[in-house]
């Protein structure tokens, strides 16, 4: 049998979906919603790029549920059918050249940075850590008949999404969003039927799959992204993490994607991953050998790869089915025909302004991508020299002195 390899192709038999191989393009926000948060043409060109590019799979960056309930100002929204139209020309850019194109979508919960958002919702007012809180408004505990609205809401917006001719959808349940505030012990405090045991704080993350399964049809595939663990103090553990897996395979998932971490921590982006982790690449690479001995899910293995040998690796071991690639996607949107052609890769440099304060902070990583990402948007090719420092003159040009100051605890 031939080995397994990032160019093989993939098929989930029960949804009789073929992906041509095993490079995904991971959510990225774009940052480049109108200001009524529909896509238009920018958006359009920048998932052009990127089917051309040779990925099997796009997922877009997070699109919310709700007007009411946005990450960063310049959010996608869907949640009306009158805006099909704009979206029916997103799925047919992200579509062209053999590709898929699955939605991810999200509510951010208590993540929302004051200036974008009136108020902050979440399973239990519960404050972020000292330093980080004063970037944010307090958040209130959401009640019942808020929880069932925005269960319906998710599914709503799945529908919608099938509706455009988009390939699937991704349930983002990780990075310390909404659903993620729920499966974490510590940000979920409830004693209601919301929280509690793992099996209560899972019961948010298992009726929006249910019912975006519903609203979506069992042909449609549904993929959710889910922490290996939050690395906080009484968070979300990687036990956990595999028991809600476990649960997702038994109601059908179609697909899961491994990332880790929070505002709080961004382990996503590598920070504090050790010299041994770095060397084999992908950052939760231990944690998907452990779950992919417990499931059969298909994986998408999610931070940190940048090598074929590694990849191939991953893939090889059993750890992943797919890998999942981010930031290399914002500098060269062609990444994954670069590595089928076995062309040696161009290394990215760190975003690193020499600051260690702002270094380790999940941000410069943002506003550097983005702005690769507006780069490309407009037909221009990214600037993988742009030195961080001009990335946090423009980010302080933008947000203020605050942003950096109010992080800094
Ligand atoms: C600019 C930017 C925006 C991001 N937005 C999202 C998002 O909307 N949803 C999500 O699940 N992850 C988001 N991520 C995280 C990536 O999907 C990915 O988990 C992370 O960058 C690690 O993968 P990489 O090492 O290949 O970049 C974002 C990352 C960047 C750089």
């Amino acid at each position: 049998m031939k080995e397994t390899t990032a160019a093989s192709p993939f098929t989930l038999h029960n949804k009789n979906v073929t992906f041509k191989n095993r490079f995904v393009k991971s959510a990225m926000s774009e940052g480049l919603a109108t200001k009524v948060h529909l896509p238009d043409a920018d958006i359009f060109r920048l998932y052009h790029t990127w089917a051309k590019g040779g990925a099997g799979l796009l997922i877009t960056g997070n699109v919310m549920i709700n007007q009411q309930a946005l990450g960063e100002p310049g959010n996608v929204v869907l949640e009306s059918e009158k805006q099909l139209g704009l979206f029916r020309a997103w799925a047919r850019a992200g579509t062209h050249n053999d590709t898929h194109l699955w939605m991810q979508i999200n509510h951010p919960g208590k993540q929302v940075p004051k200036g974008v958002a009136r108020e902050a919702v979440a399973p239990s007012a519960v404050p972020f850590e000292s330093g980080i809180q004063r970037f944010f408004p307090h958040a209130r505990a959401l009640t019942h008949p808020e929880i069932e609205k925005i269960i319906r809401q998710f599914a709503h917006t799945a529908s919608l999404a099938r509706r455009a001719g988009f390939t699937g959808v991704q349930i983002h349940a990780a990075h310390g969003y909404l659903i993620s505030q729920f499966l974490s012990p510590r940000h979920n405090q409830r004693t209601d039927e919301w929280g509690g045991s793992i099996k209560n704080r899972f019961r948010f993350l298992r009726e929006i799959f249910n019912a975006v399964r519903e609203a979506a049809g069992p042909e449609f595939p549904v993929g959710v992204k889910i922490n290996s663990a939050d690395f906080m103090k009484a968070g979300f553990s990687e036990e956990e993490s595999q028991y809600v897996i476990k649960e997702l395979e038994r109601l059908g998932v179609d697909m899961i994607e491994i990332s880790g971490g929070t505002y709080e921590r961004p382990e996503l982006f590598g920070k504090n991953a050790s010299a041994s982790t770095l060397k084999r690449e992908a950052y939760f690479l231990e944690y998907a050998e452990s779950l992919k001995q417990t499931t059969e899910v298909p994986v998408i293995l999610t931070g940190g790869f940048r090598t074929r040998p590694a990849m191939d690796s991953a893939l090889q071991s059993g750890a992943a089915d797919f890998i999942g690639l981010a930031r290399p996607m914002a500098v060269y949107p062609d990444y994954p025909d670069r590595l089928l052609s076995e062309a040696p890769v161009p290394r990215i440099a760190p975003v690193k302004t020499g600051l260690p304060f702002i270094d380790n902070l999940g941000i410069m990583e943002l506003a550097w991508y983005n702005q690769q990402l507006a780069r490309l948007s407009k037909g221009r090719k990214a600037a993988p020299g742009f030195p961080p420092v001009f990335s946090l003159a423009l980010l302080l040009m933008k947000n203020g002195i605050n942003v950096i100051r109010q992080r800094r605890g």
